[in-house]
């Protein structure tokens, strides 16, 4: 169980996750380098009446109080990020986390990702919309001062259901240690 308290979820596009956790009690902040999905945010935030503080910013020139966050969320940023740029991203994770703090993630999984191995992202100077990872992978990423808790391929959701669920993606928890 993840209680509410300090979230933010990064990349967040229109804010669609950032929403759903404010109506779940959390202080939410929202960061994205596209200024069109954060406006877009930032009027689905106000349609929704809740409070989302939006930070228009690459997650690399974001500077979070370190230890602060109980919930850092991902959906569908960290399989934009360059390979040479992984390390920095999970250490700023780790880093923006309290001891305890939560790190949900959903990426890509080989089907649904570009088939791109790291050396071909810089050979064809590309990302190919996005990397797709194996769950070896996924875990051995982030278990880098995490403890990965669980990696499982979403759940696939009906257009009626009213959820988000795509089966050629991931879903992974992480926990930062206690102090
Ligand atoms: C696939 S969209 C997901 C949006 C949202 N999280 C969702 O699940 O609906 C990926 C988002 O990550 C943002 N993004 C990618 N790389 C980023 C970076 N380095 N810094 C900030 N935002 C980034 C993009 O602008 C985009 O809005």
């Amino acid at each position: 169980m993840i209680h509410p308290g300090r979230a933010v979820d990064l990349g967040c596009g229109h804010g669609r996750n950032a929403i759903f956790l404010a109506h779940r009690g959390f202080s939410v902040e929202g960061v994205d380098y596209s200024r069109e999905a954060l406006d877009w945010a930032a009027a689905r935030v106000a349609e929704a009446g809740v409070a989302v503080t939006l930070t228009n910013r690459s997650v690399f020139q974001w500077e979070p109080e370190p230890a602060s966050y109980d919930l850092v969320y991902d959906s569908g940023c960290f399989h934009h990020i360059p390979p040479h740029r992984r390390l920095g991203y999970v250490e700023l994770v780790v880093r923006a986390l309290k001891p305890g703090g939560w790190f949900g993630l959903t990426c890509f999984r080989p089907e649904g990702g570009s088939h791109l191995s790291d050396d071909e992202v810089y050979e064809h100077r590309s990302m190919g919309g996005g990397l797709g990872y194996t769950e070896e992978r996924l875990r051995e990423i982030w278990s880098q001062g995490m403890q990965v808790r669980q990696v499982r391929q979403m759940n696939k959701r009906g257009a009626d259901s009213g959820l988000f669920g795509e089966d050629f993606l991931w879903v992974l928890l992480a926990r930062k240690a206690a102090a």
